[in-house]
């Protein structure tokens, strides 16, 4: 198997700093390469920030925060790099561009996996001559903190790359799901645009405020969600009959609730809608008090779901 030892960071802002820190906490060496002005100072300042959450979760027994580097090019970034993590702005001709650099300069076994949450891997490997060793690998924002990627090759890809990128990852604390076919916003941002969608319908419709609904969601399923998936959870929705009870049971119910769904669309009236509503709701917290609550909730659940064997 391709050693892991060095990593390339290619692009760190909002995903690839986090990215690098974690791969620093692992163990690994990384190599930064990022155009703009004062990056390497605004990763390293990063990384201060999140070593200590990561700490709290337990991620940086065998890390070294200083064992990074910054270099001028994509090309020489990737230079003797096991694993590559691509963070380049969501623009086809830069991720294109940017393979198109690195290609020659990539150890023969190296495997290089962009976080793209929008391009299809299809679209991204028209910029390769051979993209064998090129993947999906999808995190959750901040990856250094939430630990779902999404990961996924095709009829194109080595057929040892995907568990050789899966295996990499949950050795530095991940929690992958494969990608077995193409569609836009894979698997988890699919999810929440749907949950969303019925949310803005519900507030639209007059049923509840939008500081409830959210309310809703964080007090009832969103906290069963955080331990296990829907249909898990739905199976043990009827007691010892499992999943075909409940499916026996609920299906006029459920049949019923998904015709009467909502659909919504994001105009200026609708996000004015939302903003006003959430302005009720928070009564003045601002976003950053916000976030801070948010990563300080989060931390303290992992935490909680890594005691009973769950979780990072
Ligand atoms: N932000 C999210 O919530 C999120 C979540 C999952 C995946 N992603 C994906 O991660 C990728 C990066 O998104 P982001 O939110 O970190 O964007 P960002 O704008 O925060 O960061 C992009 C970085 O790339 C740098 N950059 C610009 N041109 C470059 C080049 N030619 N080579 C190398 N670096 C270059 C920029 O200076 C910047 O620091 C995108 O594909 C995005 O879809 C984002």
């Amino acid at each position: 198997m391709t050693d892991f030892a060095h990593t390339a960071i290619l692009g760190a802002g909002t995903i690839g700093a986090s990215w690098a820190a974690l791969f620093l906490a692992s163990g690994r060496s990384v190599t930064v390469y990022d155009p703009a002005a004062s990056s390497d100072i605004a990763v390293r300042t990063y990384i201060d920030q999140a070593w200590h959450t990561m700490s709290d979760l337990g991620l940086t027994a065998r890390g070294n925060p200083d064992r990074i580097a910054f270099v001028n090019t994509a090309r020489d970034a990737v230079e003797g790099a096991g694993f590559v993590q691509e963070n380049v702005p969501e623009r086809l001709p830069i991720k294109h561009a940017t393979f198109a650099e690195i290609e020659p300069a990539l150890a023969s076994d190296a495997i290089v996996a962009s976080s793209a949450s929008g391009l299809t891997l299809g679209q991204m490997q028209t910029g390769w001559d051979n993209p064998g060793r090129f993947i999906l690998g999808h995190p959750f924002n901040p990856p250094h903190l939430i630990p779902l990627v999404e990961v996924m090759g095709n009829d194109q890809t080595d057929p040892d790359v995907v568990p050789a990128a899966e295996a990499f990852y949950e050795d530095i604390g991940k929690v992958t799901i494969r990608v077995k076919k193409e569609f836009p916003g894979h698997v988890a941002n699919r999810l929440q645009a749907a949950v969303w969608r019925e949310a803005i319908h519900l507030v639209q419709s007059g049923v509840a405020s939008v500081g409830d609904v959210d309310k809703a969601m964080a007090a009832g399923p969103g906290l069963r969600w955080a331990v296990m998936g829907p249909t898990t959870l739905f199976g043990l929705g009827a007691g010892s009959g499992g999943l075909a009870a409940f499916c026996d049971h609920f299906s006029d119910t459920f049949n019923g609730w998904w015709e009467d769904l909502g659909t919504p669309e994001l105009t200026p009236e609708t996000s004015q809608m939302l903003v006003d509503g959430l302005a009720d709701a928070t009564n003045g917290t601002s976003v950053e008090q916000l976030a801070a609550e948010r990563d300080a909730k989060i931390v303290r659940l992992q935490i909680a779901l890594a005691h009973s064997g769950k979780g990072a």
